[in-house]
Protein backbone atom coordinates (compact mmCIF):
# COMPACT_ATOMS: atom_id res chain seq x y z
CA UNK A 1 0.00 0.00 0.00
CA UNK A 2 1.78 3.29 -0.75
CA UNK A 3 2.54 5.18 2.22
CA UNK A 4 1.35 8.64 0.64
CA UNK A 5 -2.31 7.75 0.85
CA UNK A 6 -4.12 10.15 3.24
CA UNK A 7 -4.77 8.06 6.65
CA UNK A 8 -8.31 6.83 7.49
CA UNK A 9 -7.24 3.70 8.43
CA UNK A 10 -4.85 3.20 11.18
CA UNK A 11 -5.40 2.96 14.76
CA UNK A 12 -2.94 5.79 15.07
CA UNK A 13 -5.93 8.23 16.65
CA UNK A 14 -3.50 10.94 17.88
CA UNK A 15 -0.14 10.35 15.57
CA UNK A 16 1.92 8.93 18.30
CA UNK A 17 3.18 6.45 15.83
CA UNK A 18 4.36 9.14 13.69
CA UNK A 19 5.81 11.86 16.34
CA UNK A 20 8.85 12.99 16.19
CA UNK A 21 8.68 14.27 19.38
CA UNK A 22 8.19 10.92 20.92
CA UNK A 23 10.53 9.50 18.68
CA UNK A 24 13.21 11.78 20.11
CA UNK A 25 11.88 11.24 24.20
CA UNK A 26 12.37 7.34 23.64
CA UNK A 27 16.06 7.87 21.82
CA UNK A 28 16.71 9.93 25.10
CA UNK A 29 16.22 7.22 27.47
CA UNK A 30 19.23 5.47 28.79
CA UNK A 31 20.23 1.51 28.99
CA UNK A 32 20.13 1.19 32.88
CA UNK A 33 20.64 -2.95 32.19
CA UNK A 34 23.74 -3.67 30.14
CA UNK A 35 23.52 -7.14 29.76
CA UNK A 36 19.90 -6.96 28.43
CA UNK A 37 20.40 -4.22 26.10
CA UNK A 38 18.31 -5.59 22.93
CA UNK A 39 15.79 -8.64 24.73
CA UNK A 40 14.55 -9.30 28.00
CA UNK A 41 16.00 -12.75 27.84
CA UNK A 42 13.35 -14.90 28.51
CA UNK A 43 9.51 -14.74 30.41
CA UNK A 44 8.70 -12.75 33.39
CA UNK A 45 8.89 -15.44 35.44
CA UNK A 46 12.30 -16.50 34.42
CA UNK A 47 15.20 -14.30 33.34
CA UNK A 48 12.59 -11.46 31.90
CA UNK A 49 11.82 -9.47 34.50
CA UNK A 50 13.12 -6.31 35.55
CA UNK A 51 12.51 -3.63 38.43
CA UNK A 52 11.26 -1.70 35.12
CA UNK A 53 8.49 -3.87 34.08
CA UNK A 54 7.45 -3.65 37.16
CA UNK A 55 7.64 -0.12 37.50
CA UNK A 56 6.01 0.56 34.58
CA UNK A 57 3.31 -1.44 35.76
CA UNK A 58 3.14 0.60 38.96
CA UNK A 59 3.06 3.73 37.08
CA UNK A 60 0.24 2.89 34.31
CA UNK A 61 -2.07 1.48 37.36
CA UNK A 62 -1.73 4.75 39.08
CA UNK A 63 -2.54 6.70 36.06
CA UNK A 64 -5.59 5.00 35.28
CA UNK A 65 -6.27 5.14 39.36
CA UNK A 66 -6.52 0.85 39.34
CA UNK A 67 -4.87 -1.07 41.89
CA UNK A 68 -2.45 -3.19 39.91
CA UNK A 69 -1.38 -4.00 36.31
CA UNK A 70 0.27 -6.90 34.61
CA UNK A 71 2.10 -6.41 31.04
CA UNK A 72 1.52 -8.38 28.26
CA UNK A 73 3.79 -8.20 24.94
CA UNK A 74 -0.08 -7.43 22.95
CA UNK A 75 -3.47 -6.57 23.74
CA UNK A 76 -3.84 -10.28 21.85
CA UNK A 77 -1.92 -11.91 24.72
CA UNK A 78 -3.27 -10.68 27.38
CA UNK A 79 -7.77 -10.72 26.67
CA UNK A 80 -6.21 -14.59 25.36
CA UNK A 81 -4.36 -15.51 28.82
CA UNK A 82 -7.37 -13.32 30.53
CA UNK A 83 -10.48 -14.68 29.70
CA UNK A 84 -8.93 -18.46 29.52
CA UNK A 85 -8.26 -18.44 32.81
CA UNK A 86 -10.29 -15.94 34.93
CA UNK A 87 -13.28 -18.75 35.41
CA UNK A 88 -13.11 -22.29 36.18
CA UNK A 89 -15.83 -25.09 35.39
CA UNK A 90 -19.21 -24.44 36.36
CA UNK A 91 -18.73 -20.42 36.00
CA UNK A 92 -19.81 -18.20 33.56
CA UNK A 93 -18.97 -15.60 31.06
CA UNK A 94 -22.01 -13.70 29.28
CA UNK A 95 -19.80 -11.44 26.44
CA UNK A 96 -21.42 -8.87 23.87
CA UNK A 97 -21.84 -10.34 20.31
CA UNK A 98 -19.78 -7.96 18.86
CA UNK A 99 -16.47 -8.85 21.12
CA UNK A 100 -12.87 -8.38 19.85
CA UNK A 101 -11.84 -12.13 18.54
CA UNK A 102 -9.14 -11.80 21.32
CA UNK A 103 -11.80 -12.37 23.71
CA UNK A 104 -13.57 -14.66 21.77
CA UNK A 105 -10.58 -16.69 21.65
CA UNK A 106 -9.55 -16.58 25.03
CA UNK A 107 -12.92 -17.77 26.23
CA UNK A 108 -12.78 -21.23 23.47
CA UNK A 109 -9.34 -21.55 26.16
CA UNK A 110 -12.15 -21.59 28.85
CA UNK A 111 -13.72 -24.48 30.99
CA UNK A 112 -16.59 -22.22 31.62
CA UNK A 113 -19.96 -21.64 30.27
CA UNK A 114 -20.06 -18.72 27.86
CA UNK A 115 -22.99 -17.41 26.20
CA UNK A 116 -22.82 -13.93 24.05
CA UNK A 117 -25.75 -11.12 24.31
CA UNK A 118 -27.10 -9.35 21.71
CA UNK A 119 -24.84 -5.98 21.03
CA UNK A 120 -25.51 -3.28 23.96
CA UNK A 121 -28.86 -5.35 24.64
CA UNK A 122 -28.93 -5.04 28.77
CA UNK A 123 -32.31 -6.46 28.97
CA UNK A 124 -30.69 -9.79 26.90
CA UNK A 125 -27.72 -9.66 29.36
CA UNK A 126 -30.32 -9.72 32.40
CA UNK A 127 -32.07 -12.76 31.17
CA UNK A 128 -28.82 -14.32 30.64
CA UNK A 129 -27.55 -13.12 34.18
CA UNK A 130 -30.91 -14.36 35.97
CA UNK A 131 -30.35 -17.93 34.42
CA UNK A 132 -26.07 -18.04 34.68
CA UNK A 133 -24.50 -20.27 37.45
CA UNK A 134 -21.58 -20.07 39.33
CA UNK A 135 -19.08 -17.30 39.70
CA UNK A 136 -20.59 -14.34 37.19
CA UNK A 137 -18.31 -12.13 34.55
CA UNK A 138 -19.39 -9.53 32.07
CA UNK A 139 -16.82 -9.06 29.18
CA UNK A 140 -17.44 -5.72 27.25
CA UNK A 141 -15.77 -3.37 24.96
CA UNK A 142 -16.14 0.32 26.17
CA UNK A 143 -15.91 1.50 22.48
CA UNK A 144 -16.20 -1.06 20.10
CA UNK A 145 -13.56 -1.81 17.61
CA UNK A 146 -15.96 -2.54 14.31
CA UNK A 147 -18.85 -0.18 15.17
CA UNK A 148 -17.38 2.56 16.57
CA UNK A 149 -20.16 3.16 19.47
CA UNK A 150 -19.49 2.72 23.11
CA UNK A 151 -20.89 0.55 25.86
CA UNK A 152 -23.43 1.66 28.45
CA UNK A 153 -20.99 1.20 31.18
CA UNK A 154 -23.13 3.35 34.09
CA UNK A 155 -25.96 0.59 33.95
CA UNK A 156 -23.42 -2.20 32.61
CA UNK A 157 -21.92 -1.48 36.46
CA UNK A 158 -25.20 -1.26 37.73
CA UNK A 159 -26.59 -5.02 36.36
CA UNK A 160 -22.95 -6.26 37.21
CA UNK A 161 -23.54 -5.19 40.89
CA UNK A 162 -27.13 -6.46 41.34
CA UNK A 163 -25.89 -10.18 39.43
CA UNK A 164 -22.50 -10.17 41.76
CA UNK A 165 -20.77 -10.46 38.39
CA UNK A 166 -17.40 -9.20 37.54
CA UNK A 167 -17.45 -6.59 34.68
CA UNK A 168 -14.18 -6.57 32.21
CA UNK A 169 -14.07 -4.25 30.00
CA UNK A 170 -11.49 -3.80 26.87
CA UNK A 171 -10.45 -0.27 26.31
CA UNK A 172 -8.13 -0.83 23.52
CA UNK A 173 -9.67 2.20 21.29
CA UNK A 174 -10.71 4.19 24.39
CA UNK A 175 -7.09 4.30 25.51
CA UNK A 176 -5.85 7.81 25.34
CA UNK A 177 -9.04 9.51 24.21
CA UNK A 178 -11.44 10.01 27.08
CA UNK A 179 -10.78 10.38 30.59
CA UNK A 180 -12.08 12.35 33.69
CA UNK A 181 -9.05 14.87 33.35
CA UNK A 182 -8.06 14.98 29.61
CA UNK A 183 -5.64 12.57 30.44
CA UNK A 184 -6.93 9.64 28.30
CA UNK A 185 -7.45 7.05 31.18
CA UNK A 186 -10.31 5.91 29.30
CA UNK A 187 -13.78 5.61 29.76
CA UNK A 188 -14.34 3.72 32.88
CA UNK A 189 -12.36 6.92 34.48
CA UNK A 190 -14.45 9.23 32.53
CA UNK A 191 -17.63 8.02 33.84
CA UNK A 192 -16.03 7.80 37.62
CA UNK A 193 -16.29 3.60 37.28
CA UNK A 194 -12.71 2.82 38.71
CA UNK A 195 -13.98 1.00 41.67
CA UNK A 196 -16.99 -0.79 39.96
CA UNK A 197 -15.17 -2.96 37.40
CA UNK A 198 -13.69 -6.44 38.14
CA UNK A 199 -10.82 -5.71 35.15
CA UNK A 200 -9.75 -3.24 32.17
CA UNK A 201 -7.72 -3.91 29.43
CA UNK A 202 -5.49 -1.28 28.14
CA UNK A 203 -3.61 -1.75 25.00
CA UNK A 204 -0.67 0.68 23.95
CA UNK A 205 -0.71 0.00 19.95
CA UNK A 206 -3.60 2.45 18.90
CA UNK A 207 -3.66 6.02 20.48
CA UNK A 208 -0.25 5.17 22.12
CA UNK A 209 1.84 4.54 19.10
CA UNK A 210 3.45 1.78 20.65
CA UNK A 211 3.01 -1.75 21.33
CA UNK A 212 2.13 -4.44 24.31
CA UNK A 213 -1.21 -3.85 26.92
CA UNK A 214 -1.82 -4.29 30.57
CA UNK A 215 -4.52 -5.55 32.54
CA UNK A 216 -5.36 -3.57 35.15
CA UNK A 217 -7.89 -4.87 38.64
CA UNK A 218 -7.02 -6.06 42.23
CA UNK A 219 -3.73 -7.66 43.27
CA UNK A 220 -5.19 -11.28 43.78
CA UNK A 221 -6.36 -10.56 39.74
CA UNK A 222 -2.81 -9.86 39.23
CA UNK A 223 -1.36 -12.94 41.28
CA UNK A 224 -3.78 -15.21 39.52
CA UNK A 225 -2.83 -14.11 36.01
CA UNK A 226 0.89 -14.35 36.93
CA UNK A 227 -0.12 -17.99 38.40
CA UNK A 228 -2.53 -18.88 35.17
CA UNK A 229 -2.25 -16.74 32.31
CA UNK A 230 -0.47 -18.94 29.99
CA UNK A 231 0.62 -16.26 27.21
CA UNK A 232 2.40 -14.47 30.45
CA UNK A 233 3.80 -17.38 31.93
CA UNK A 234 5.23 -19.04 28.49
CA UNK A 235 6.61 -15.86 26.25
CA UNK A 236 9.62 -13.65 25.98
CA UNK A 237 8.80 -10.40 28.53
CA UNK A 238 9.11 -7.16 26.10
CA UNK A 239 12.41 -5.71 25.94
CA UNK A 240 13.30 -2.89 27.80
CA UNK A 241 12.92 -0.53 25.04
CA UNK A 242 9.26 -1.36 24.65
CA UNK A 243 8.96 -0.45 28.38
CA UNK A 244 10.56 3.08 28.19
CA UNK A 245 8.39 3.77 24.76
CA UNK A 246 5.47 2.84 26.73
CA UNK A 247 6.54 5.33 29.51
CA UNK A 248 7.30 7.84 27.21
CA UNK A 249 4.34 7.58 25.02
CA UNK A 250 2.11 8.39 28.37
CA UNK A 251 4.48 10.70 29.23
CA UNK A 252 2.97 12.02 25.87
CA UNK A 253 -0.31 12.29 26.65
CA UNK A 254 0.16 14.30 30.17
CA UNK A 255 2.03 16.78 28.31
CA UNK A 256 -0.36 17.17 24.69
CA UNK A 257 -3.93 17.71 25.76
CA UNK A 258 -4.60 19.57 22.65
CA UNK A 259 -3.85 16.01 20.35
CA UNK A 260 -6.80 14.77 22.09
CA UNK A 261 -9.05 18.14 21.78
CA UNK A 262 -7.80 18.31 18.57
CA UNK A 263 -9.37 14.47 17.64
CA UNK A 264 -12.46 15.40 19.23
CA UNK A 265 -12.92 18.78 16.81
CA UNK A 266 -12.28 15.87 13.93
CA UNK A 267 -14.62 13.87 15.09
CA UNK A 268 -17.20 16.75 15.11
CA UNK A 269 -16.42 17.95 11.67
CA UNK A 270 -16.95 14.58 10.29
CA UNK A 271 -20.33 14.06 11.82
CA UNK A 272 -21.44 17.46 10.77
CA UNK A 273 -20.84 16.25 6.88
CA UNK A 274 -22.12 13.17 7.20
CA UNK A 275 -25.50 14.03 5.38
CA UNK A 276 -28.78 11.76 5.68
CA UNK A 277 -27.72 10.70 1.66
CA UNK A 278 -24.84 8.68 2.80
CA UNK A 279 -25.15 5.66 4.90
CA UNK A 280 -22.25 6.76 7.50
CA UNK A 281 -22.12 6.34 10.75
CA UNK A 282 -22.20 9.24 13.06
CA UNK A 283 -20.39 7.74 16.05
CA UNK A 284 -18.76 10.20 19.07
CA UNK A 285 -15.47 8.48 18.90
CA UNK A 286 -12.58 8.30 15.81
CA UNK A 287 -14.22 4.93 14.57
CA UNK A 288 -17.00 5.52 11.47
CA UNK A 289 -17.58 3.01 8.77
CA UNK A 290 -19.71 3.18 5.43
CA UNK A 291 -22.16 0.01 5.36
CA UNK A 292 -21.89 -1.40 1.96
CA UNK A 293 -23.36 -4.39 1.84
CA UNK A 294 -21.19 -7.49 -0.11
CA UNK A 295 -18.16 -8.71 0.51
CA UNK A 296 -16.96 -7.97 -3.42
CA UNK A 297 -18.91 -4.64 -3.41
CA UNK A 298 -16.78 -3.55 0.02
CA UNK A 299 -13.71 -4.54 -1.60
CA UNK A 300 -14.42 -2.34 -4.80
CA UNK A 301 -15.50 1.08 -3.18
CA UNK A 302 -12.46 0.58 -1.03
CA UNK A 303 -10.10 0.13 -3.91
CA UNK A 304 -11.91 3.62 -5.35
CA UNK A 305 -11.08 5.32 -2.49
CA UNK A 306 -7.46 4.23 -2.54
CA UNK A 307 -7.21 5.32 -5.85
CA UNK A 308 -8.10 8.39 -5.14
CA UNK A 309 -6.01 8.98 -2.60
CA UNK A 310 -7.36 7.84 0.97
CA UNK A 311 -6.24 4.99 2.81
CA UNK A 312 -9.67 3.23 4.25
CA UNK A 313 -9.73 -0.30 4.41
CA UNK A 314 -13.02 -2.81 3.59
CA UNK A 315 -14.52 -5.23 6.78
CA UNK A 316 -15.43 -7.88 4.55
CA UNK A 317 -17.50 -11.04 6.84
CA UNK A 318 -16.78 -13.22 8.53
CA UNK A 319 -15.03 -10.46 10.33
CA UNK A 320 -18.30 -8.55 10.47
CA UNK A 321 -21.62 -10.49 9.81
CA UNK A 322 -22.92 -11.06 6.70
CA UNK A 323 -24.77 -7.94 5.27
CA UNK A 324 -22.92 -5.88 7.80
CA UNK A 325 -20.02 -5.37 5.55
CA UNK A 326 -17.82 -1.81 5.27
CA UNK A 327 -15.26 0.37 4.95
CA UNK A 328 -13.78 1.46 8.57
CA UNK A 329 -13.18 4.92 8.53
CA UNK A 330 -10.68 6.26 11.59
CA UNK A 331 -10.06 9.52 12.19
CA UNK A 332 -7.11 10.77 13.39
CA UNK A 333 -6.43 14.64 14.88
CA UNK A 334 -3.50 15.30 11.92
CA UNK A 335 -6.23 14.69 9.59
CA UNK A 336 -7.35 18.35 8.05
CA UNK A 337 -10.90 19.82 7.45
CA UNK A 338 -9.97 19.75 3.77
CA UNK A 339 -9.30 15.56 3.85
CA UNK A 340 -12.05 15.02 5.27
CA UNK A 341 -14.38 16.84 3.01
CA UNK A 342 -12.53 15.19 0.09
CA UNK A 343 -13.16 12.14 1.41
CA UNK A 344 -16.51 12.90 1.99
CA UNK A 345 -16.53 14.10 -2.40
CA UNK A 346 -14.63 10.44 -2.63
CA UNK A 347 -17.03 8.30 -0.67
CA UNK A 348 -19.81 10.10 -3.04
CA UNK A 349 -17.81 9.46 -6.15
CA UNK A 350 -16.79 6.00 -5.71
CA UNK A 351 -20.68 5.17 -4.72
CA UNK A 352 -22.02 7.36 -7.59
CA UNK A 353 -20.01 5.00 -9.66
CA UNK A 354 -21.31 1.97 -11.87
CA UNK A 355 -20.70 -1.43 -10.40
CA UNK A 356 -18.46 -3.58 -12.64
C1 LIG B 1 -10.96 -4.28 21.17
C2 LIG B 1 -9.62 -4.84 20.94
N1 LIG B 1 -9.05 -5.58 21.91
C3 LIG B 1 -7.82 -6.12 21.76
C4 LIG B 1 -7.10 -5.92 20.61
C5 LIG B 1 -5.75 -6.56 20.46
O1 LIG B 1 -4.78 -5.61 20.73
P1 LIG B 1 -3.31 -5.74 20.12
O2 LIG B 1 -3.36 -5.16 18.75
O3 LIG B 1 -2.43 -4.97 21.05
O4 LIG B 1 -2.97 -7.19 20.09
C6 LIG B 1 -7.63 -5.15 19.58
C7 LIG B 1 -6.86 -4.95 18.34
O5 LIG B 1 -7.34 -4.69 17.28
C8 LIG B 1 -8.92 -4.60 19.74
O6 LIG B 1 -9.49 -3.87 18.79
Amino acid sequence: MPSDLIDFTSNDYLGLARSEELHKLIALQKITDVRRVNGSTGSRLLSGNSTEAEALETFIAEYHQADCGLLFNSGYDANLGLFSCIAGRGDTILYDEMIHASVIDGLRLSHAHTYKFRHNDLKHLEQLLTKAVGQLYVAVESLYSMDGDFSPLSELTELCRVYKAGLIVDEAHATGLYGNSNRGEGRVSELGLQKSVFARLHTFGKALGCHGAIVLGSSSLRDHLVNFSRPFIFSTALPLYSLQAIRCAYEMLERHPLAKSELHSRIQYFNQKVTQAITISKNPGPIQHLLVSGNKRVKALALGLQASGYDARPITSPTVPQGKERIRICIHSFNTSEQIDGLMKAIDNVLDAPDK
